[in-house]
């Protein structure tokens, strides 16, 4: 497979052929929103409505193509309908689309793939068909390996909408999840550490991550009965506004999860397969979790998700079925399987490092020369820009936020708000000549953005 497959339909991106969001998409969303009802702000604030999408771009009904910024949302990761994994899953779709959870031809090799690919022993593995049901399964996992009930996360982690990876995120004031009880029992949170708004820092004024392991150490004596499970954690935080934590934080934290017997449960469902340049967001501190959970770009769009635990952990699954009426069926497989080779073959991961840098390079300098860019943060593909009032008292400018969404949108950009962090993840085969025509139309918009508002 060329792996510029996708290039010559770029060639012309944004291309706009009528103000947007366009006539026909506001007639399509006016009638659907009187159905489908709530909508992500992603949607609501730019009701734009598409109906085909190829590498990276996106067509709406109007005929105005948008380079894509954010992959659906982290999930169509190798470009839109990728020939080799459209294939693949039109194979099994016309052969054998459901067999429960025996084994088949394609599932064998997927799950020899995964056990080569990821890190270390994680190679006992269940599938699924969305992020939360593996979120699930995992805390499900945790409670029967270790025995224990009780589970510790980060403040604006996000882990899905069911019961148990609700109870491990942040609860959103005015949101269904605040209409109690919010958080099942034995299920608590704790600071984690964002180096532009640090709770703790040294005299130098850095993070200091030893002080917010010392406060876990006295979370779990004085809050807990010591009955824990597992440390849940996003590797870096998605939904919160693509925030990393400093480097020496997860060596740091497993070592006290090993102290206290507890598992470390990685949720990579948005920041694994590639997405920061390396398989898992955890390779980046050659942290090795017990417990992992993959998504989004792992089946580039197909439905499926995957639980991982280490081999040793792997009997214990034995009281947790792997049957789901769809994980792990043969188009899923074949789409998950077909998406690993794809980062293999086309070098991805490796594209990601190289123009994720040039892209991080060109951030700075657009946060050195605005006003309102306080902070810009990633790796890889996943990035954020943060919105402040004023760069020493870093009051969040939401307003800001939304308005600069809108406006580079307008210009023919798909991409995604978090109030005042702009997120960005693009598809992994993105080149620095699209990455950097995305970045134009986010710089015009916050020049824009500051004009209106007087800076
Ligand atoms: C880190 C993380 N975990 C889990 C989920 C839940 O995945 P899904 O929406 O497929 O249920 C998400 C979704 O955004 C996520 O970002």
């Amino acid at each position: 497979m060329n792996k510029d497959w996708w290039k010559k339909n770029a060639e012309n991106v944004p291309s706009l052929v009528t103000e947007t969001p366009g006539p026909k998409s506001k007639a399509m969303h006016g009638n659907a929103a009187k159905y489908m009802k709530g909508l992500s702000s992603q949607v609501k604030l730019f009701p734009v409505c598409f109906e085909e999408g190829y590498g990276i771009t996106l067509t709406d009904v109007d005929g105005n193509k948008y380079l894509d910024f954010s992959s659906g949302i982290y999930v169509t990761s190798l470009g839109h309908c990728h020939p080799k994994i459209s294939e693949a899953i039109s194979y099994w779709a016309k052969k054998l689309m459901n067999a429960h959870d025996f084994t088949t031809p394609v599932k064998e090799k997927l799950l020899e793939k995964m056990a080569d690919v990821l890190p270390g022993n994680l190679n006992a593995i269940q599938l699924y068909s969305d992020g939360s049901s593996a979120v699930e399964a995992a805390i499900r996992a945790a409670r029967a390996i270790t025995g224990k009930h009780e589970f510790i996360s980060g403040f604006r982690d996000f882990h899905g909408k069911s019961m148990a990876a609700v109870s491990c995120g942040q609860m959103i004031r005015g949101d269904v999840f605040s209409y109690g009880p919010t958080r099942a029992p034995g299920f608590y949170m704790v600071p984690r550490p964002d180096p532009y708004r640090p709770l703790w820092t040294k005299n130098d004024g850095t993070i200091d991550t030893d002080k917010y392991i010392e406060f876990y150490e006295q979370f779990i004596t004085e809050s807990t009965v010591g009955n824990l499970a597992a440390f849940v954690l996003e590797p870096a935080q998605g939904w919160a506004g693509s925030i990393f934590p400093p480097d020496d934080f997860f060596p740091k934290l497993k070592k006290l999860c090993e102290k206290y017997k507890m598992l470390l449960f990685d949720d990579e469902v948005l920041a694994g397969m590639g997405r920061t340049g390396e398989w898992l967001c955890m390779n980046h501190w050659d942290v090795q979790p017990d417990i992992v959970t993959l998504g989004k770009s792992f089946g580039n769009g197909f439905p499926v998700t995957a639980m991982v635990l280490k081999e040793e952990h792997g009997e214990a699954l034995e009281s947790i079925s792997a049957s789901s009426s769809y994980g792990g069926n043969p188009m899923a497989c074949a789409a998950a399987l077909a998406s690993i080779e794809v980062i293999e073959e086309e070098q991805l991961l490796d594209n990601v490092r190289t123009v994720g840098k040039a892209i991080m390079k060109r951030l700075e300098n657009m946060k050195a020369a605005h006003p309102i860019i306080g902070d810009v943060k990633g790796k890889g593909f996943l990035l954020g820009v943060e919105l402040v009032k004023d760069k020493q008292t870093k009051e969040p400018f939401a307003q800001a936020g939304t308005l600069v969404y809108q406006k580079a949108f307008r210009k023919g950009l798909a991409w995604i708000p978090a109030g005042h962090i702009l997120r960005m993840s693009p598809p992994l085969i993105m080149d620095e000549e699209h990455a950097m025509k995305g970045l134009d139309m986010i710089e015009e918009s916050i020049a824009e953005v500051e004009k209106e508002f007087g800076y």
